[in-house]
């Protein structure tokens, strides 16, 4: 029987909750969960473990990627990101010094270019459910299925502090509802893809529901929806 093949586009801020829906959907699905927050943050940690500084120099950056190479390969039926052909290192992407430099390295024009084909590769996998920020209204304008997931500042805040290693030490509510404000400026006024719900996406707003609750919402439309 011949494998079905549609993408499920999954887009909204930090710490919405979309990794977590996106994640329960594939298991219901039967798909494979793709995170394309951490290509940028595989280059991001690149660029800093060879001392590069992508806001002063993001041509440095550029250049780096003559060099390296990028890809989700299935290990045991499960997309696993490799970089430079080693498994990504995936606590260091996580670490607050990666977090502070990923929105420089994703605001450069030329690297976006080149993790489009990245990501548009990942088609052939069948069914993917792929999260980040323009999924729908760039990566694949055509998918099937697109959602926005967003959530308030405050609970994106408690979300991400409950988040381990994830905030720096000693930081607050607070510090950590400021980050994320930061952060979502800088992704959604930036020029070259900024974030925003493609025009035809569905509004999810997560406040007060499970991860599973929200990803039973994405279902049931997709099931609706043939
Ligand atoms: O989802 P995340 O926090 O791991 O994303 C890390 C950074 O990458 C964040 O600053 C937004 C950026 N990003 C992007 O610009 N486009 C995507 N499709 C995914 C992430």
């Amino acid at each position: 029987m011949e494998q079905p093949i549609f993408q499920v586009a999954i887009d909204g801020p930090a710490a919405s909750g979309k990794s977590t829906v996106a994640r329960l959907l594939a298991q219901r699905l039967g798909g494979h969960y793709l995170n394309t927050g951490a290509l940028y943050r595989a280059l991001a940690w690149k660029a800093l473990s060879l001392g590069l500084h992508p806001d002063t120099h993001p041509e440095e950056v550029v250049e780096m990627l003559k060099g390296t190479t990028l890809a989700y390969r299935l290990r045991q039926g499960a997309p696993v990101l490799h970089l430079d052909g080693q498994e990504a290192p995936q606590e260091a992407l996580r670490t607050p010094q990666v977090a502070a430099v990923v929105s420089q390295v994703a605001k450069i024009p030329a690297l976006r270019e080149w993790l489009l084909e990245v990501q548009r590769d990942c088609r052939h996998l069948g069914i993917v459910i792929m999260e980040g920020r323009d999924i729908g209204t760039v990566i694949f304008p055509q998918a099937k299925y697109k959602f926005f997931v967003t959530a308030s500042p405050l609970e994106r805040a408690r979300r991400r502090l409950a988040q381990t290693g994830e905030v720096p030490q000693g930081a607050t509510l607070e510090s950590v509802a400021a980050d994320i404000a930061r952060r979502d400026a800088l992704d959604s006024t930036r020029e070259v893809a900024p974030l925003r719900p493609a025009p035809d996406a569905i509004l999810i707003q997560t406040d007060g529901h499970t991860p599973d609750e929200v990803a039973e919402m994405l279902a049931a439309h997709i099931r609706q929806t043939p």
